[in-house]
């Protein structure tokens, strides 16, 4: 197998009928015993379906109380939670909780029971049958490029921190839920890990289309992750809600300005993902493809490097016309070094991935790993340049988002011109 095209990967197998839910939090209040304020106050926050949502603020502000009103872990006191149009406020708690996938930071394994056991819970519960169980994992583990041979029978504490998230991910997904909620999902992994589990879930939500609600701590993954950003402060005032682009290009106060922090302008980078822009094609190659072919066709194309590609199209090697010099045939070694950027990844990651390898291009895989092409720093400089108007072109109406009784000082603000921070109405202070 070689050849000069570029590949698209086919439409994967996953059963993924529940596409998303659409989720209302009506004016919905949580005042916990012996607190002085409510942790939610009146917060009415429309979640079109098949979207991802981020909520963004600081510690203590409300966003795991909102999250977990959601699927009703924590009761609202006052308030409604409907979802696709049916009040689930006072419905079993289980049941409902069966409808949402929940991921927790670190995933929440169960330690004492396998990878298999952990992500077949819930269908269990449903009383599926075995086979079906075992089918499943197998294909959310291979979702979630866990190989499930080497991974079904393991337990958790025999997982990296990163793959222990995969399978919190999967066991969310393993009902094949309309809707996932996600608390600072990959707050414990590294910077790296973190990226990749995120390009990870953008691939799995153009697959799957669920309605995601994801708490952060990380502007930048709000910006990445989400289609809608809810700015949050003290008792879940919603100060807001909008789309990246928007939030970046004009924030509605100070107060979402210092959240956004410094680099504004480098942050659109993070904007515009590698699947937007457009890729070079590569020449690509096969072990045991025999080297002076490989050279020859090269050669011919007036190209430098040749990808070499496994059976299933992953790039395992990037073999410069000198490196092929020395050999007879190409090896199916992995060099465990390449470049290699998804291609849901911002062209900020791309930049980086690049400037780390001094390549000055990486190699973009789609899902499962499978290549599709180059991206080289010239495209992503051709497409900063764009980026910005675009966005905005296309930023369409956002969803709805109030606190009630704010909605007066909302106004205030408008007029008062000042872009002061809005203060909580009592006097009990606090903020970590
Ligand atoms: N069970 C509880 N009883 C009393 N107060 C609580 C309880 N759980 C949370 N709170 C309070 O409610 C407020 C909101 O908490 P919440 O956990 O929703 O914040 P958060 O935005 O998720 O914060 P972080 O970013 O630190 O996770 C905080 O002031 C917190 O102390
Ligand atoms: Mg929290």
């Amino acid at each position: 197998m070689s050849e000069t095209q570029t590949v698209t990967p086919g439409a994967a197998g996953t059963a993924g009928k529940n596409t998303g839910a659409s989720i209302l939090l009506d004016n919905v209040t949580k005042q916990y015993p012996g607190q002085a304020k409510p942790a939610v106050g009146g917060l009415t926050l429309e979640i079109p379906p098949g979207s991802i949502v981020m909520f963004v603020g600081p510690s203590g502000c409300g966003k795991t109380t909102t999250l977990k009103m959601i699927n009703r872990l924590i009761e609202p006191t006052e308030g409604s939670i409907v979802l696709n149009g049916e009040d689930v406020t006072t419905m079993d708690g289980d049941k409902l909780r069966r409808r949402i996938g929940y991921v927790i930071q670190a995933g929440g394994l169960f330690p004492h029971m396998t990878v298999a056991a952990n992500i077949g819970i819930v269908p269990k519960m449903l009383g599926w049958s075995k086979a079906e169980i075992a089918a499943r994992v197998d294909e959310l583990l291979e979702l979630v490029s866990l190989d499930p041979a080497l991974y079904r029978d393991r337990y958790p504490r025999e997982l990296s921190g990163g793959q222990q998230q995969r399978v919190g991910v999967a066991r969310a997904l393993a009902a094949d839920p309309p809707v996932l909620l996600m608390d600072e999902p990959f707050g414990a992994v590294d910077p790296i890990t973190r990226q990749r589990l995120q390009d990870e879930l953008l691939n799995i939500q153009s697959e799957l289309n669920k309605t995601i609600v994801c708490v952060t701590h990380d502007f930048d993954e709000a910006v990445k992750l989400g289609d809608w950003i809810a700015v949050f402060d003290e008792g879940a005032q919603l100060v807001q809600y909008d789309s990246p682009e928007r939030i970046l290009a004009n924030p509605a106060n100070e107060f979402v300005e210092n959240f956004i922090g410094s680099g504004a302008g480098l942050k659109q980078l993070t904007l515009t993902r590698v699947n937007e822009v457009e890729l070079e094609t590569a020449l690509t190659a096969a072990p045991g493809d025999l080297a002076s072919d490989v050279m020859s066709r090269l050669q011919g194309a007036g190209a430098q490097q040749a990808v070499v590609l496994d059976s299933r199209r992953r790039p395992i090697q990037w073999l410069t016309r000198r490196q092929l010099s020395r050999l007879e045939r190409v090896s199916s070694t992995v060099d465990s070094k390449l470049p290699v950027i998804g291609d849901r990844a911002t062209l900020n990651d791309a930049l980086d991935t690049m400037l780390v390898s001094s390549a000055g291009a990486a190699l973009v895989t789609g899902p499962r790993d499978v290549f599709l092409g180059l991206i080289t720093v010239e495209t992503v400089m051709q497409a900063i340049t764009d980026a910005h108007e675009a966005a905005l072109e296309g930023a369409s109406a956002a969803p709805v988002g109030i606190n009630s009784g704010l909605i007066e000082r909302a106004h205030q603000y408008d007029d008062g011109g000042e872009g002061s921070v809005p203060e909580p109405a009592t006097s009990a202070g606090g903020r970590e």
